[in-house]
């Protein structure tokens, strides 16, 4: 029996970032050893905080969260609580944890980890890089420790979604991007790091009806359908907490997307990666020389890659370009709802 992929989970939660957490946690395959919070959709703190709601909800009280750098490299923090939600998790309101966060930070949490468990880690990144940079700057060795780095970022031959050529996660953060990225240019082509852009992301188009099937299968009652014309204060009422709390969680990305002209889909950028970490067979690569535009007027941000060795430098990034978004869909579907029927309601629980 294959052992479990050990993982380092770096997010930004938000909504797509819990769907990640939740995938991953239903993902017998898959053990999260540490859940670091940056800066990104929303503060920091509110992150951690959503980090350790998300996993008291689960019953995961176990996995360390480590709380990471209040803002960017360089410019000031720009959060986008219109995309997530006040407090990030759309109009999910989930029960606060009393857990104490980790008392170290997520940069030194990337440190030790990676030391304590060489070549064994795959780290995936969901929100800006600054706390993997912070990482790397006091310790310049940490990526040959990894044995994959996958991140959700950049738009390759695809349009950004924060700026005309610019992705969220790298836009927060642009100089973090660039330092990781040239830091990667080290390890071996093979393990390179993998990046889902937004040329792949946004075609794993989320529906009201994969939450109703969610909800069948979850043996939640009652099944709900989420409408773009539900009344604005409609909430969820089905009786599986995951179910539930994911609902309303969605149901906030639901209407940004549909507010900008996407349709009432929510694309799920991170349950993807988070799909890709543990199986990097369910997408095929373009292999490229990745770098991020810091200096740009109006590029900043940009991610550009070169195909073709134009600039004389090795390939630092495997760009995933194909994949079967409604296999990965059913796929998360499925796990979910088998997750969500283990997951007993905190106040039912006897084992806390
Ligand atoms: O551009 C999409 C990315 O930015 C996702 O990770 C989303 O959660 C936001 O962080
Ligand atoms: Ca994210």
């Amino acid at each position: 029996m294959t052992p479990p992929t050990r993982l380092i989970v770096d997010v930004d939660t938000g909504i797509d970032d819990s769907v990640a957490l939740l995938y991953l946690l239903a993902r017998e395959d898959a053990d999260i050893v540490a859940v670091l919070s940056t800066a990104g959709n929303v503060p920091t703190a509110q992150v951690a905080a959503n980090n350790l709601a998300w996993l008291d909800l689960c019953g995961r009280p176990d996995i360390e969260v480590a709380v990471g750098a209040d803002g960017p490299l360089k410019i000031p923090l720009r959060t986008t609580e219109d995309t997530h939600g006040p407090q990030g998790i759309g109009y999910a309101v989930l029960p606060p944890s009393t857990r104490a966060l980790s008392e170290r930070s997520a940069a030194q949490a990337w440190i030790e980890l990676t030391r304590e468990n060489p070549g064994e880690l795959v780290a995936l990144v969901t929100g800006p890089l600054t706390n993997l940079a912070l990482a790397i700057r006091a310790d310049p060795e940490l990526p040959q420790r990894l044995r994959r780095l996958v991140v959700m970022g950049g738009a390759f031959q695809h349009p950004g979604n924060t700026t005309p050529v610019a992705e969220w996660n790298i836009s927060v953060d642009p100089e973090a991007a660039a330092e990781v990225f040239a830091a990667f240019s080290s390890v071996p082509e093979d393990r390179a790091p993998i990046v889902c852009g937004l040329d792949v992301t946004e075609r794993i188009e989320l529906r009201p009806d994969h939450l109703r099937r969610l909800a069948e299968l979850a043996d939640s009652t009652p099944v709900e359908l989420i409408g773009s014309d539900d009344a604005p204060d409609a909430r969820s009422t089905t009786s599986n907490p995951i179910v539930r709390h994911l609902s309303d969680a969605v149901r906030f990305y639901f209407q940004f997307h549909r507010d900008h002209g996407q349709g009432f889909i929510a694309h799920m950028h991170d349950p993807f990666a988070a799909a890709v970490a543990l199986d990097p067979t369910i997408a095929r690569y373009r292999a490229a020389t990745v770098d991020v535009e810091t200096e740009g007027r109006i590029t900043r941000g940009q991610t550009v890659a070169d195909w073709h060795g134009l600039w004389g430098r090795s390939p630092n990034a495997a760009i995933t370009w194909e994949t079967d978004a409604d296999a990965f869909l059913d796929d998360l579907i499925l796990r979910l709802a088998a997750f969500a029927r283990t997951v007993t309601p905190p106040g039912n629980r006897t084992d806390r």
